[in-house]
């Protein structure tokens, strides 16, 4: 993760110990010989590491943690490998959100915040970042032996935390006995929230990096990265559309036993679903967010029953300069690049001008007013005086599926709606190449 790239994209958070010094993987192999291993340099010098090979990013996450954070850390083969970076965005997101005058701020004076981790994992990566980043409090539940083993030895591993962090087991049996049985539809597995927080507990916040996928083919497995990831970690019958649905009708029942409730998101339908959903169950406060993480891009959503200290008039304001759509069902020999070059040679041939980065997956798009003719097969004598440059970026998601965003240059004002024609004929032309049900 160069400083050119991480500048380029714009995402990570501001406060996030990586903003300004990325790791340094060539210092990191100089301290840490078991690191060194893995560090190779390219033709130019660079170090870098195989994304590709499980153990070479595990070592860099414990290197880092270790290194960072003074956490001494470690999984077992195969399980799921968090990036010390990626995690710290949603930690201080979340920071963010407790910070603000969104909601008031309650808790009676008590400035102890306690946070509720949702499948905490065997990496345990949330409550150990949060507690010696900022001192939080944490309860971590899971369902697996393995997480449940792994994540109490990660915090043992830890004196200095330690006794800030509890991992709680998630009763099956309760999914029998519960007498608030909940009634979604699509979720049929363990309790989430309800039947897992105790009577008279009181959280700040939820947390929850959900088992995305529905199936294991759709989990697949990202040529790119090797993040490992088990069937139990990675897979919920209904994917997460139906685990976090699982976790907004929790949150009916419990209500102000959290201050906000919050879920990292997959796939941006899901995340427009979802927040349909919330203002459905009639909550006060939603918000969402973008995590660009390297090449791929989650999305971050929160809500509370807490009255607003001021009226919202809206959560999410979808801001008309950036645009999003999902490319899903992408032929398997088709990757992120083969699409870039597609986009770049749309715009070329409808006579604009483009400078493609293939580094950073984005091209920058320069259109004229005959140019939005060619694309839009207008004539309309309206588009006159257009002088149009935007950025379209590709991002990888999940096996299969690519999100493409455009964004109009900063400062770049544009007829109302040209951008969102323009991309929805480039929308249509990519579905037409790439997609099995075009
Ligand atoms: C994608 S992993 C996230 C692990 C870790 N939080 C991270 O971000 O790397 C999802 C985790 O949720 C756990 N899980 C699945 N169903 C659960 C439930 N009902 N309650 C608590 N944890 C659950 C899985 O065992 C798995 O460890």
């Amino acid at each position: 993760m160069g400083k050119k790239r991480k500048r380029d994209r714009g995402s990570i958070h501001p406060r996030n110990k990586y903003s300004d010094n990325p790791p340094d993987f060539g210092a990191l192999a100089s301290l840490y010989p078991s690191f060194q291993s893995y560090v190779f340099y390219s033709r130019e010098g660079k170090p870098r590491i195989d994304w590709k090979d499980f153990n070479a990013t595990r070592e860099l996450t414990r290197v880092l943690l270790l290194h960072d954070h003074s956490i001494t850390w470690w999984i077992p083969d195969g399980q799921l490998c968090p990036t010390v970076p990626n995690r710290s965005n949603y930690i201080h997101w979340i920071e963010d959100l407790l910070s603000s005058d969104i909601i008031p701020n309650s808790h009676e004076g008590n400035n102890v915040i306690t946070g509720f981790d949702i499948g905490t994992g065997a990496n345990c990566i949330y409550p150990l970042l949060g507690a010696s980043l900022l001192g939080w409090n944490f309860v971590g539940t899971d369902v697996t032996d393995v997480a449940l083993e792994w994540a109490e030895k990660n915090v043992n591993n830890n004196p200095q935390i330690s006794n800030l962090i509890e991992i709680r087991k998630v009763d099956f049996e309760e999914q029998l006995t519960n007498k608030n049985k909940n009634t979604s539809k699509d979720y049929h597995g363990p309790p989430i929230l309800s039947g897992v927080v105790k009577i008279g507990e009181r959280f700040d916040f939820c947390m929850c990096n959900p088992p995305f996928f529905e199936t294991m083919e759709e989990a697949g497995l990202n040529p790119n990265t090797s993040c490992g990831g088990t069937l139990a970690e990675m897979v919920c019958p209904g994917g997460e559309q139906a685990f976090i649905s699982r976790i907004i009708e929790d949150s009916v029942q419990l209500k102000d036993s959290f201050r906000w409730y919050t879920s990292m998101v997959g796939k941006k339908s899901n995340l427009k679903s979802l927040m349909a959903k919330l203002r459905e169950v009639g909550v006060s406060v939603v918000k969402s967010t973008e995590f660009v993480q390297g090449q791929t891009c989650r999305w971050g959503v929160a809500w509370s029953f807490v009255p607003p200290t001021k009226k919202i008039i809206s959560s999410h304001v979808a801001s008309k300069n950036v645009l999003t759509f999902m490319l899903e069902g992408i032929q398997r020999k088709f990757s992120a690049y083969h699409v870039l070059q597609f986009v770049e040679s749309f715009f070329q041939e409808n006579g604009a001008s483009c400078k493609l980065n293939d580094a950073l997956f984005h091209i920058d798009v320069h259109v004229a007013m005959s140019d939005c003719k060619e694309i839009l097969k207008n004539d309309s004598e309206d588009l006159k005086d257009i002088d149009l440059h935007f950025r379209v970026t590709v991002f990888e998601q999940i096996p299969g599926t690519l999100l493409v965003k455009g964004s109009l240059k900063p400062g770049e004002n544009s007829k109302p709606g040209l951008l969102s024609s323009i991309f929805q004929k480039l929308e249509d032309a990519l579905r037409k190449q790439f997609c099995n049900h075009a």
